[in-house]
């Protein structure tokens, strides 16, 4: 990695030495004689070069600087040359066109090929990820069983006021919460195949609610359902969705304080059909918003931080989307929106 860094031209050398051509350019521009025209030609079409490199190294913003500041530089020697649109005035401003035209070309094919680039890399660490946590949890998955039934088998044989049995207890909780993070390991890493069918969105909504209301009602807070009066069926794999509506509403709870309400809505837009998990906890920061749908990002105590990430799965799955809104005056909305077709 400290390889990598050391050979990368450092950003302030790759701007001087773009700062330099420009001006090395414009200076031949002003310093040859007026009349050496096809000299001026070449040198115009030196400008190309600066453009070119500032929009492979910086992207757009990079490319587009550098064409104004070449405009900048140039406009009063076409000026200075000017004959009162003769076609070499015109040429000179056909180049000026020209240079800012091709930045913008060549910042756009950058950008383009360095956001494609993200999404590869991107999509490979989570293969990757994917694949480490797949063996993690089938090695995880038989000593667990193990220790779960052998607890369970030695709480029985102790009284009810043996403390011996408190201590089976905690292994036993403890042991569930494994095997819960490691169903949720094997959820995110497994390839998601769908069973799709015409589902009901607010069948789905009002099952996840049912799921979800003994944890709500443990931490007092209720879970309401405000269902559109009538609902287009969607393509859905009814028992994904449900998964995803669960995750989002236990999610819900968990950052509401008690006392309050959890409510899952579901509409009707234009091109989707519309699920939104409305909460009044405390919100969620600007920076912890582009981390929250990372594996194993968490704020919780107790969290494994793969709730989001398997939501996510499921909603690319089903090529829809998931958007997080900011509830007015307080909390968050977790939109899931379903494409019709
Ligand atoms: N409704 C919400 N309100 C506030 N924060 C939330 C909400 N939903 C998710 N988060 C944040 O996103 C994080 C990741 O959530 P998740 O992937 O479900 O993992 P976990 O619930 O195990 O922490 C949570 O730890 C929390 O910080
Ligand atoms: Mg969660």
């Amino acid at each position: 990695m400290k390889s990598e860094v050391k050979t990368q031209t450092p950003r302030k050398t790759k701007i001087t030495l773009i700062v330099i051509l420009v001006a090395g350019i414009s200076l031949l521009h002003y310093l040859s004689d007026k009349s050496l025209y096809y000299y001026h030609v070449f040198y115009g079409e030196l400008y190309f070069l600066p453009i070119v490199m500032t929009g492979f190294w910086f992207g757009l913003r990079g490319a587009l600087a550098t064409s104004l500041g070449i405009t900048a530089c140039y406009l009063p020697f076409v000026y200075w040359h000017w004959h009162g649109f003769s076609p070499e005035d015109f040429d000179r401003i056909l180049s000026v066109l020209l240079y800012n035209s091709s930045a913008v070309l060549i910042g756009i094919l950058k950008n383009r090929e360095v956001n494609a680039n993200k999404g590869r890399l991107e999509a490979e660490r989570l293969a990757a990820m994917g694949k480490s946590l797949a063996a993690v949890a089938h090695d995880m998955k038989t000593p667990l069983v193990a220790i779960g039934g052998l607890a369970r088998r030695l709480q029985k044989k102790f009284k009810e006021n043996d403390p011996d049995r408190e201590k089976s207890g905690i292994i036993i909780r403890e042991t569930e919460r494994l095997e819960k993070m490691m169903h949720n390991m094997l959820d995110f890493s497994k390839p998601l195949e769908l069973q799709l069918s015409h589902g009901d969105i607010n069948e789905i909504a009002e099952n996840s609610a049912t799921i979800v209301s003994e944890t709500a009602q443990k931490r007092k807070i209720a879970i309401e359902c405000k269902l559109a009066n009538s609902l287009p069926r969607v393509a859905v794999d009814a028992i994904r969705m449900k998964q995803a509506v669960v995750n989002l509403a236990l999610n819900a709870v968990e950052a509401s304080p008690e006392g309050e309400i959890v409510t899952l809505c579901t509409s009707d837009a234009d091109h989707e059909v519309i699920i939104d998990v409305v909460d009044c906890g405390g919100g969620i920061s600007l920076a912890h918003r582009a981390k929250v749908f990372d594996p194993f990002f968490t704020t919780k105590k107790e969290g494994t931080g793969l709730g989001l990430a398997i939501v996510k799965k499921i909603m690319d799955a089903h090529k829809g989307s998931l958007e997080i809104v900011d509830n007015s005056p307080k909390g968050t909305i977790f939109r899931v929106m379903l494409p019709k077709q």
